[in-house]
């Protein structure tokens, strides 16, 4: 394991070492316990989008971790005037230990990964956000334990998150029911990999479909970053989709609801629900942190699952 581009990067059990490495780094960080495993090493931040979560929790855990961040938007730096992604990622990778990066297209991603000496993360690209998934689980299952075998309901946009969603199925062993409207659906591909990697996926255009005895039911923005102006049109493609408190009494009544954030109330989602006592958002929001400085200290480790203390 060079890089984690996508959630099909990790195998089953560095997927189970992350989600017990971030639990442990959780209670070292709330015991005040120092836990500084990456001392001297940097981080180098790459963002062409807006964010506050990721951003954040990536700063925030590289100094818990007792290292650094360099924080670098395109707009002020020479990556948002037109030198070549293969340049930037020769020069970064050479000053720095690890790079994330968020962007539109996941070709940049890729391309940047290939030419950087030091792993890359996919802090978000208009395909997958894997980090987002990372938290989730590990959300769920300090809440209700193991996911593996459990339903989980994705209602509304086949976009980057319902994709990861797709990629972590064969990694974390869930269930996934996707409703997504006509039109709106996730890539193909990326089921029938899934599919193919022993993961159960069903796909539907009928919310309660998806959502009925599901153990997490989650949804996401109708427009993501970069489709502002279609706002209006998934307005009306998506109506029948928000998560309101019938849809979510369709699931088990210990389901969970889950928001990667930021969200917009009243549209995929019922103030109801999100500020309901069902939804974890607020942990799950928090967990990014913790499952991140995991993941940090993994790729550091070369992927190896033994302890890097
Ligand atoms: N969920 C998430 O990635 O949030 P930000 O866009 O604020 O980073
Ligand atoms: N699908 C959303 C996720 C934001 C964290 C977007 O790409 O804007």
């Amino acid at each position: 394991m060079t890089h984690f581009l996508q959630l099909t990067d990790l195998n089953r059990d560095q997927g189970q070492w992350l989600m017990v490495r971030a639990a442990e780094l959780k209670a070292m960080q709330q015991r005040g316990e120092p836990h500084r495993t990456l001392e001297g090493k940097t981080l180098g931040m790459i963002f062409d989008k807006a964010s506050t979560r990721t951003r954040v929790s990536f700063e925030t855990g590289m100094f818990q971790l007792g290292g650094h961040a360099v924080f670098l938007h395109s707009s002020t730096s020479q990556l948002g005037r037109g030198e070549p992604v293969e340049d930037s990622a020769r020069v970064l990778s050479s000053m720095v230990d690890i790079i994330c990066i968020r962007t539109f297209a996941h070709q940049t991603v890729q391309r940047f990964a290939e030419f950087s000496s030091v792993p890359v993360i996919n802090a978000l690209t208009d395909y997958t956000h894997p980090c987002q998934i990372l938290a989730d689980v590990m959300t769920f299952e300090a809440h209700r334990g193991n996911i593996n075998g459990k339903t989980v309901a994705w209602i509304g946009d086949g976009n980057n998150m319902a994709h990861s969603w797709i990629n972590g199925a064969a990694v974390f062993g869930y269930r996934l029911h996707l409703a997504c409207p006509r039109g709106y659906q996730p890539d193909q591909a990326l089921i029938d990999l899934a599919r193919s990697n022993g993961a159960t996926i069903e796909l539907t255009t009928d919310p309660a479909e998806a959502a009925h005895h599901a153990d997490l039911v989650t949804t996401d923005v109708w427009a993501s970053m970069g489709q502002e102006a279609e706002q209006k049109e998934r307005e009306a493609a998506f109506a029948g989709f928000q998560v309101d408190g019938k849809l979510m009494a369709t699931a088990k009544p210990t389901a969970l609801f889950m928001h990667c954030l930021p969200a917009h109330r009243g549209e995929e989602v019922a103030a109801e629900v999100i500020d309901g006592p069902q939804s974890v958002v607020w942990d799950e929001a928090e967990n990014r942190l913790h499952s991140q400085k995991a993941l940090l200290e993994l790729l550091l480790n070369k992927g190896n699952t033994t302890p890097c203390r």
